[in-house]
């Protein structure tokens, strides 16, 4: 069934564990996240990025995504991820088939931003859409010259507070350390938890972490066992997503290892079975492999039977 995001956060919130969004794009991402999370007995996110929609249209998905979650008790919140058109999010708003947006208008000067999510929030709320948004410049410790530098760009805490007061949004995405993509560190992983401590002291909405893909060690090694060259590919460590749940972080995304699991298996089944001619039998094998993923995720998010 679909539901709400404040619904889901605010209860995972008060219960220390995270709610997984997952990107989607297509039929056999979609059903790959709903089969694991009505496996798992785990509340989801569905979300689509800018890109997902000019590839495979927002009725398009929008409607797959209201089918699905109309034939199962699992919660299921349909998200738009990352909306820096302002045209298009207030387009996913009106549309009906959004229960939430993302407005990231993390590019922004400050108050520009601040401006700009303030009225869509007052507009995806008289629609009944929640609103997550975006304060800080969601890039790794690594990429930053020196510390004064970084602290200009992570979410700042008092600025976060007054944030979130000020435009009345729904859920931050805050900026600790993580980046998006495959390819988030050369050295450890680190994250800047004290940052986050201070943000979740001051800040009471639900909060996000993105960029937070792992890259685990079996998908990856084999896609490259398949052809892929991601060698040099490093995520979040599983230690460190434990510890940002802990310290407060209830909604998680995730889309880079749902991207290497798809390949891989798509790989792995088209090596070994040269004379198939059936797409639907490699879409299946990568279909697999991204659920078993998101399966992990949420066992690692601990939002296991969380229903
Ligand atoms: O945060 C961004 C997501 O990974 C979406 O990527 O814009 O290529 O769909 P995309
Ligand atoms: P990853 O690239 O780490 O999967 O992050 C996805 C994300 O943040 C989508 O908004
Ligand atoms: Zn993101």
């Amino acid at each position: 069934m679909l539901t709400s995001l404040p619904s889901i956060l605010e209860k995972a919130q008060k219960k220390h564990y995270a709610v997984g969004a997952f990107n989607v794009y297509n039929l056999e991402t979609v059903q790959a996240v709903i089969t694991a999370a009505d496996k798992m007995k785990s509340p989801v996110i569905l979300q689509t990025s800018e890109a997902a929609i000019k590839y495979a249209g927002l009725e398009n998905l929008g409607a797959l995504v209201h089918l699905m979650a109309k034939k199962t008790k699992t919660p299921i919140v349909f998200h738009l991820d990352h909306g820096k058109d302002e045209k298009l999010v207030v387009e996913a708003i009106k549309s009906g088939w959004y229960c939430s947006v993302m407005f990231d208008g993390s590019a922004l000067p400050l108050k520009e931003n601040l401006k700009k999510t303030k009225k869509l929030v007052a507009l995806a709320h008289s629609k009944d859409v929640a609103v997550e948004a975006e304060l800080g410049a969601i890039a790794g410790i690594e990429d930053f010259v020196s510390v004064e530098e970084r602290d200009a760009r992570f979410t700042d805490p008092k600025q976060a507070a007054d944030f979130v007061r000020e435009t009345g949004c729904d859920a931050l995405a805050i900026a600790i350390g993580t980046k998006h993509g495959a390819y988030k560190f050369h050295g450890d992983c680190q994250l800047d938890f004290k940052r986050l401590q201070e943000i979740r002291k001051l800040v009471k909405v639900p909060l996000v972490l993105h960029g937070a893909s792992g890259v685990p060690a079996a998908v990856k090694n084999l896609a490259v066992k398949f052809g892929a060259e991601i060698g040099e590919a490093k995520g979040v460590s599983d230690s460190a997503i434990k510890k940002a749940v802990s310290l407060g972080i209830c909604k998680i995304n995730i889309d880079t290892d749902l991207r290497i699991a798809f390949e891989a298996g798509l790989h792995q089944f088209i090596e070994e079975n040269p004379k198939n001619l059936d797409p639907r039998a490699f879409l299946s094998a990568g279909r697999d492999l991204i659920s078993k993923t998101v399966e992990q995720k949420i066992r690692l998010f601990g939002s296991t039977k969380k229903i």
